[in-house]
């Protein structure tokens, strides 16, 4: 399974193509990768690619949202999205990204908090 992953380090994207291992090899009980997580092929990647691969995992139900990043194109928790072939992975805002895949969510959460009362 390929995946095209953008990482952002030292203030800029660096963008590659990996290959996961046999998911039979990766240590998790899986027989495929289909129907594993973003989030899960990111922990395979830090433990066999690069130990300084930056994502945040909280809840791992889609509850927390702290593993938003950008797949497919779209702003999703890494932790429910499905693998698939091709998958393109990316930090949720690239002016936003601190490491890697990991986004401050301190001026996300800013923005979308209620207006204080008068
Ligand atoms: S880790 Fe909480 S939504 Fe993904």
């Amino acid at each position: 399974m390929r995946i095209h992953l953008t990482l952002y380090r030292d203030g800029a994207p660096r963008r590659i193509d990996v290959d996961l291992p046999p998911a039979r090899e990766a240590g998790l009980g899986l027989t495929e990768w289909e129907g594993a997580s973003v989030s899960t092929a990111l922990q395979v990647l830090q433990r066999t690619l690069d130990p300084r691969i930056g994502y945040v995992l909280s809840c791992r139900r889609g509850l927390c949202k702290v593993c938003a990043m950008r797949i497919d194109g779209e702003v999703q928790t890494a932790c429910t999205v499905p693998l698939h072939d091709g998958i393109t992975i990316e930090p949720a805002k690239e002016r936003l990204a601190l490491l890697d895949t990991v986004v401050e969510l301190s001026l996300v959460r800013k923005a979308r908090a209620p207006a204080a009362p008068h």
